[in-house]
């Protein structure tokens, strides 16, 4: 039997700089798409995979995310004497009681690996997912990209990375994997390009902030060395798994969203305003007659 993938590693401690000013004094994880921010969207396809623990890994602009997942007893209270059932039962269900939010420091924004690495004392030796709540991926016909990754983990207990298919003028912004097919969406991976261009792309597969990883993912990141802007990078450890264990890409079925920049965030909200149960209607009518 596969171990259970119990817990999910949200990094959330980048600067976020493409996102300036509005990441200034809040991470972008925290920017609401319509009206929830990005991590509580995360949040929820973790819950939705049956993962029962929820690390976040925080920097500089620390306090909001602890905040926004913690009871609220003022607001609460608030909206119980004010009769707004409906709100107080938003605010109350961020996340079910079960599940626990657990808040670690990198106290320096030395990479994603790097952030990675910090969770491997809540972490433990089990296989784990992580989550870049900037990558929104909207799959409503289904049960949510981190479903998908945990149920193909259990087939084959091997690490797994998201990846899309992505327009060939657009690699040199992805990681972009050469593979193996095995089956219709899932390939075994035998190299990983850093942002190529066109000419240099081993394939159009690029990877997107979905990973389940074996911990021997740990090993691997302690002994991976900074790059040349000073940050310690999942893709490179990864790559050195991979010498060791077999690592697959999975395309995911669901539309995802940048949401670390800005056009793919303007993206996003209109996309879900548009689903909206309460006005989805009204901002269609408005779109359309502006
Ligand atoms: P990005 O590559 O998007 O970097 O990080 P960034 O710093 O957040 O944003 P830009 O490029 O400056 O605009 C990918 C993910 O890794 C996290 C980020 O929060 C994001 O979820 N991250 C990155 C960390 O947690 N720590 C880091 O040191 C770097």
């Amino acid at each position: 039997m596969p171990k259970r993938i119990r817990k999910a590693v949200f990094p959330v401690a980048g600067l976020g700089t493409r996102f300036l000013p509005a990441t200034k004094a809040n991470p972008k994880e925290m920017l609401p798409v319509v009206d929830k921010p990005l991590i509580q969207y995360a949040a929820e396809e973790a819950v939705k995979a049956g993962i029962e623990t929820l690390v976040f890994v925080i920097g500089r602009t620390k306090r909001s995310i602890p905040d926004h997942f913690d009871k609220a007893y003022e607001l609460e209270t608030e909206l119980e004497a004010s009769g707004k059932a409906d709100r107080l039962r938003e605010v109350r269900n961020i996340v079910p009681d079960d599940v626990a939010c657990v808040y670690l420091r990198q106290s320096e924004a030395l990479g994603l690996g790097h952030a990675v690495l910090c969770a491997e004392p809540i972490v433990g030796d089990e296989p784990f997912a992580v989550i870049l709540a900037d990558d929104l991926i909207d799959d409503s016909s289904g049960d949510g990209c981190t479903s998908q990754m945990v149920a193909q983990y259990d087939q084959q207990v091997s690490s797994i990375v998201g990846v899309q298919r992505v327009p060939t003028d657009q690699t040199h912004r992805y990681g972009v994997v050469s593979s193996e097919s095995v089956t219709d969406r899932l390939s075994r991976i035998n190299g990983m390009v850093e942002k190529p261009s066109p000419e240099e792309a081993p394939s159009n597969l690029g990877v997107v902030g979905r990973y389940i990883l074996n911990p021997g993912i740990f090993k691997k990141l302690r002994q991976t060395r900074p790059d040349a802007g000073g940050e310690i990078q999942l893709t490179d450890a990864i790559r050195a798994l991979m010498a060791d264990e077999p690592v697959f890409a999975y395309e995911f079925e669901g539309t995802r969203y940048d949401c670390g920049n800005k056009l793919g965030y303007l993206q996003a909200n209109v996309e879900y305003g548009l689903k909206h149960p309460e006005f989805g209607d009204e901002f269609a009518e408005y779109l359309r007659n502006r």
